[in-house]
């Protein structure tokens, strides 16, 4: 339950002034319940404790691995790697995406690394062959192998499932199916389409701190007062609302275009605006709007210029019945365990935070951002991946922009949550009942997952 809090308006209350009506996805307010116990350290810093996530989580969830786009044409493959798993996914010949485990059925190669397009899937060491299909092809002496069935001889398949424009697997052929382990997500999904959208900037960047405390540091807002001060004019961390839907989604929205209340004195509505907008971004939403400046309010003016921004790329239709909140709120979902995408009609920006192959102190976090480019427009192709290692800052990617700065903030944080885990005397983390209980649940999930009773 929500515990009392000042009485800040809620994100419910900010819905209230929209001016078409607003979709039933944003009106959702699950209001979970989540027992507030403390976590164990050891969960973020012991190698005993990430091994059982290698056994017994990674095997059996559905994990994002890449863009429809990246296996869109016959004999495209990729290499999904994790933890001490391999995966090899290709576009067979009648367009399917499918996934074998990436380990040659002859002495055990992997049979790809990397990415690129192939007719076949041939190991380099001894030439065992496969069809793009899984089946068996051929191999050289032939008659060498006279006790083995080589006809028989299939690549072991992964489960695949596709939903938004992205590819996911799952190595548990017993697991439920994408559709009911990913409960609301694509029905809220339907109307931002994620699947009509391209990747206009991909990083992948390698950070020194567990993969859980990289992905926790992005569901909950309760963090932006001390880290992020300069978003403060315009972002209403404190209005932020948290959801649950059973063990494998989650969500934050956190209002954007108003001044987090507990600062909000400091602020007048001209520098909200203008501090999300850029300078003169207040006079323009007026202009836009045709009222008088004193009657505008903030996320009004920033939903004006907006939609007036995104006229080229969204459907006018899409455009008349967006909220405001749909044009500039952080809609943040989670898929367990690991892929955060946001909802909305702006950049969709998403995450995904992965083990560094066995390292339980070192983690990637992929950022990618998904714009639209309006109906009856080519597709733009995917932008390519932008590779930053643990001692380069966001910032040298220029093409983030003024976001840089905001995630540097983070990546600055987590090595150091790191360090704080491993020295830490009372060995555990207590959380904000309201502001931190998705992690809450994240755990308690994981805990079904690693089988830990509490
Ligand atoms: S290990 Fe692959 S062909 Fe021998
Ligand atoms: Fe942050």
């Amino acid at each position: 339950m929500k515990v009392t809090q000042p009485d800040y308006p809620s994100f419910q209350d900010l819905l209230n002034d929209e001016l078409v009506s607003v979709p039933d996805c944003l009106r959702e307010d699950t209001q979970p319940s989540v027992e507030n116990i403390a976590l164990d350290v050891g969960r973020w810093t012991e190698q005993s404790f990430f091994e059982r996530e290698v056994e017994f989580l990674w095997p059996k969830v559905w994990q994002m691995v890449c863009r429809e786009t990246a296996l869109a044409k016959p004999g495209d493959y990729l290499v999904y790697e994790i933890t001490r798993y391999s995966i090899l996914l290709v576009c067979t010949e009648d367009n399917n995406i499918k996934a074998y485990h990436n380990s040659c059925l002859h002495r055990g190669r992997a049979i790809k690394s990397g990415k690129g397009r192939s007719r076949e899937l041939r190991c380099p060491y001894h030439g065992f062959a496969w069809n793009l299909d899984g089946t068996f092809k051929e191999a050289f002496c032939q008659w060498e192998f006279e006790h083995e069935n080589l006809e028989a001889l299939s690549l072991p398949e992964v489960q695949v499932a596709c939903w938004g424009g992205w590819v996911f697997i799952n190595m548990d052929p017993e697991a439920p199916t994408f559709e009911s382990y990913a409960s609301i997500l694509p029905d809220h999904f339907q109307r931002w389409r994620p699947e009509d959208r391209y990747v206009s900037l991909h990083i992948e960047k390698e950070i020194r701190c567990n993969w859980k405390a990289a992905m926790e540091a992005f569901i909950e807002s309760y963090h932006a007062v001390q880290t992020h001060p300069q978003i403060l004019s315009f972002t209403g961390g404190d209005n932020s609302q948290y959801d649950v839907w059973g063990d494998h989604v989650s969500r934050t929205i956190t209002p954007q275009g108003v001044a987090n209340p507990g600062q909000a004195d400091r602020y007048s509505v001209i520098e909200t605006v203008n501090d999300m907008l850029g300078d003169g971004g207040f006079d323009q939403a007026a202009e836009l709007i045709g009222i008088k400046k004193d009657k505008l309010g903030s996320r009004e003016a920033i939903g004006a210029v907006r939609k007036q921004q995104f006229r080229d790329h969204l459907d006018s239709d899409v455009l008349a019945s967006a909220t405001n909140s749909e044009m500039m709120d952080s809609i943040l979902y989670l898929l367990f365990p690991n892929f955060s995408p946001w909802g909305g009609f702006h950049s969709q920006i998403t995450y995904r935070h992965r083990p560094n192959a066995m390292d339980v102190n070192s983690c990637f976090m992929d950022i990618y951002f998904l714009d639209s480019f309006g109906s009856g427009q080519e597709r733009p192709p995917d932008a390519k991946t932008i590779y930053l290692n643990a001692d380069q800052p966001f910032s040298e990617a220029p093409e983030f922009g003024l976001l840089s700065a905001i995630f540097d903030q983070d990546a600055t944080n987590l090595p150091e949550v790191q360090r704080g885990l491993k020295a830490s005397q009372s060995r555990k983390v207590i959380s904000a009942s309201y502001q931190e209980l998705r992690i809450r649940h994240f755990h308690s999930t994981l805990d079904k997952y690693l089988d830990i009773k509490r």
